[in-house]
């Protein structure tokens, strides 16, 4: 995040900060917050086209409760080389405090779902492998939890079993065709110029130019006020904005990143009550409340 979400966020982190701050106010022009995905890379795996790092992970252990899912342990597994696979990047534009939330990915993390396809048709997605799909496997097997059924792990080389196989249901966060198109253009730009930019600004890493712009979701200027639960249904742009590897399991029509991340407080609710708020899209300002 930068320094003035940084500061905004600070001033009303916590159960009685938060409760008792002026539920109109809002986050100042420009606040940011980024919020990434990354996958562990396999050893002597070509990572040409991926950002990559090394990462201290917390290590998987199998649930000692009998049924139960994988746990992450205490333990860390240190140096593990990670690669970059998705992104959402979260700013408050003029106008517009609700944020416009945006997101990238790399596109061989998962195939599009093929336009007219429903989710859940027997159909093959695609007849090519991508890193979380299997050629040929049916729409109506991917993207599914894996709800009640037993998740155990491989504790000497971390992988889980069953694997969920993944589509993106709508290549461009279901955009119409004239936002679309802008979209792929910003893409095309952004992949064309910015190898060339990254010879001459160090600050540039042309690495950068193999992730695109899925969408870009937000509100009508002037509508944002504590209390709205619906938030998805009022988007802009890419009003059925996900990413494949994020909110895998949520993507369908009609919802966005405001499905989660809206102004509405849980009064009602079981748990620690939090307000109604214009800055209750943070979800970092919520956690508190779950226990985080
Ligand atoms: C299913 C609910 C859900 C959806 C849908 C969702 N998010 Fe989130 N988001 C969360 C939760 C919960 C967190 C708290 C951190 C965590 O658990 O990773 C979060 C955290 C974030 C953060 C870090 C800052 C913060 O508010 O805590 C960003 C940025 C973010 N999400 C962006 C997005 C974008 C962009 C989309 C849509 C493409 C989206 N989210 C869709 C639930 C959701």
């Amino acid at each position: 995040m930068d320094m003035s979400y940084f500061e905004f966020a600070q001033a009303r982190y916590g159960v009685t900060a938060f409760n008792t701050a002026n539920p109109t106010d809002v986050f100042p022009v420009g606040s940011t917050v980024l919020k990434a995905s990354w996958r562990v890379v396999t050893p002597g795996e070509n990572t040409t086209g991926m950002y990559t790092t090394t990462a201290d992970i917390a290590k998987l252990v199998n649930n000692p409760i009998s049924g139960g899912n994988v746990l992450a342990s205490k333990e860390l597994i240190s140096g593990v080389e990670v690669a970059l696979i998705g992104m959402h990047v979260v700013s408050v534009l003029v106008d517009h405090p609700e944020f416009a939330w945006a997101t990238f990915e790399l596109a061989s993390n998962s195939p599009n779902l093929p336009e007219g396809m429903s989710p859940s048709s027997s159909d093959p997605v695609s007849d090519k492998s991508s890193t979380f799909y299997a050629a040929g496997t049916p729409a109506n097997q991917c993207n599914v939890l894996a709800d009640g059924v037993h998740v155990t792990v491989d504790e000497e080389t971390q992988i889980c079993s069953p694997i969920t196989q993944v589509f993106r249901e709508f290549e461009f966060g279901g955009a119409s065709s004239d936002r679309a198109a802008d979209i792929r253009q910003v893409n095309a730009d952004f992949h064309e110029q910015l190898p060339s930019h990254a010879v001459n600004d160090s600050r540039l890493d042309a690495v950068f130019a193999a992730y695109h712009l899925v969408g870009t979701v937000w509100q009508n200027a002037g509508t944002l006020r504590p209390g709205l639960n619906e938030m998805d249904k009022t988007a802009v742009g890419s009003v059925d904005l996900m990413n494949s590897t994020m909110e895998t399991f949520v993507q369908g029509k009609g919802s966005s990143c405001f499905s989660c991340h809206n102004t509405a407080g849980n009064e009602e609710s079981k748990g620690i009550p939090y307000q109604a708020a214009n800055f209750g899209t943070s979800h970092i300002l919520l956690g508190p409340f779950f226990g985080d």
